[in-house]
């Protein structure tokens, strides 16, 4: 096992009613953001539930984050912390309120000239300081809730980038299971794919003798595939929804990736498909995964052998055999769930492969992936591979 540090100071009160607690969760006398996305909190009684729980407090409202938040929106929720001396957010959504929230919470006290640096030049710069944050989450599928990533959309040039800080990490998140009742069931894909991908992002790299966590990533996997079932056959059986809820979380924590590889390129990639179409996140990584998996079968052997056999029960065959079962069987699951796993499928084809390459040429990305080996070059035959 590598050498690593784990933290994660994220105070998670899950259940159902604990909206309730935000009264004594939020420090006395705070002047809050209440962030939030297009309505749908306004729908399914979480609004309410929060700002019954808000009553004796300043609330200045922002809404209108927008799925993959834009650095325009998030822009205007800057200004309005300093106008209104915020200091604290209270976001109250999905992966893209929180991810949102949490950039307007490090612009506000950036202290550079142009807080898109944050993103932009990722590598050089680096957040220091944000204001706190708490959450309510409404959609279980990135893992924003307790872990300090933020993916944001530059819409002028169609960018869509991350950055992480410790400072970002929220103060509480509060995790009720019946927000799942009100979700479409796209949506509810999106969160099984995307929490199931963060494992695979973490663990179908190459061995490093580190079973504890093999077996957490393994036992979410299988979480996920049974619950993610039940949840789309019954949405409002609230344990089912508190177990994907709760995997979801798990996938992107920061536990199962300690002290192990980790590659990442499927989300590196994706996120260039929605930045060009407007392709969901879930379903960009459905696209690209089994791409990765075709052509990295002989780096990632081992580890496809044991993912195969531990999570999809394959036993038989040659090891050639074993892992074209084994991509079979995700693409399968991917499928089951209703997400459709190549670029035609969305009406994207091979013009954009150029686009993407050309991009990650003039970022002057040179190779990505857990040995660090994904040439842009590369990046091409991946999604070749996923045309049709
Ligand atoms: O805007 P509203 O009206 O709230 O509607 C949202 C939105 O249209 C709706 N929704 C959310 N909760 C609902 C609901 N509708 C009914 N009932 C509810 N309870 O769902 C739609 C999608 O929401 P969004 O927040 O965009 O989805 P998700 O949670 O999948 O977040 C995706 C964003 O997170 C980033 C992605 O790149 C993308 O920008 N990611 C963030 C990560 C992180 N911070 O660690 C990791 C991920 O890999 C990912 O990159
Ligand atoms: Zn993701």
């Amino acid at each position: 096992m590598r050498n690593f540090e784990f933290y994660n100071p994220v105070r998670v009160c899950f259940g159902k009613g604990e909206i309730a607690k935000l009264s004594k969760l939020i420090p006395k006398g705070a002047n809050i953001l209440l962030t939030y996305g297009g309505g749908s909190i306004k729908k399914n009684g979480v609004y309410d539930q929060v700002t019954a729980a808000l009553k004796d407090f300043k609330v200045i409202e922002f809404s209108g984050i927008e799925a993959n938040p834009h650095y325009e929106t998030l822009m205007k929720g800057v200004a309005l912390c300093k106008e209104h001396k915020i200091d604290f957010l209270l976001a109250v959504g999905g992966g893209s309120v929180l991810d949102g929230t949490k950039f307007i919470a490090a612009a506000a006290l950036w202290e550079g000239s142009d807080p898109w640096e944050i993103l932009s030049r990722r590598s050089e710069v680096h957040v220091e300081k944000a204001l706190p944050i708490g959450t309510v989450l409404t959609l279980p599928a990135t893992g924003s809730e307790m872990n300090g990533n933020s993916v944001v959309t530059r819409w002028e040039t169609h960018d869509k980038l991350a950055f992480d800080s410790e400072h970002v990490m929220s103060v509480f998140s509060v995790l009720d299971p019946e927000v799942v009742f009100s979700l479409p069931q796209i949506q509810i894909a999106n969160g099984i794919v995307d929490a199931f991908i963060h494992v695979m992002e973490q663990y179908l790299t190459f061995p490093v003798n580190a079973p504890i966590q093999d077996r957490f990533a393994e036992s979410i996997l299988i979480t996920l595939i049974q619950e993610g079932h039940k949840v789309l056959a019954d949405r409002t059986d609230y344990d089912t929804a508190a177990n994907f809820m709760w995997a979801a979380t798990m996938a992107l924590n920061g536990l199962i990736g300690a002290g192990v590889p980790q590659d990442w390129a499927t989300h590196t990639i994706g996120h260039e498909l929605t930045a060009f179409h407007g392709i969901d996140h879930g379903q960009t990584l459905c696209i690209v995964l089994p791409g990765i998996m075709k052509l990295k079968r002989e780096n990632k052997k081992e580890k496809i052998l044991q993912y195969g056999e531990r999570v999809w029960k394959i036993i038989e065959g040659t090891d050639d055999e074993r892992i074209d079962a084994t991509i079979q069987k995700t693409v399968e699951f991917f499928e089951s769930v209703g997400i459709k796993t190549k670029l035609a499928d969305y009406g994207v084809g091979s013009e954009t492969i150029q686009k993407i390459v050309d991009r990650f040429e003039k970022r002057g990305v040179k190779a990505i992936g857990e040995r660090g080996d994904i040439t842009p070059r590369d990046v091409a035959r991946i999604l070749e591979l996923q045309l049709k």
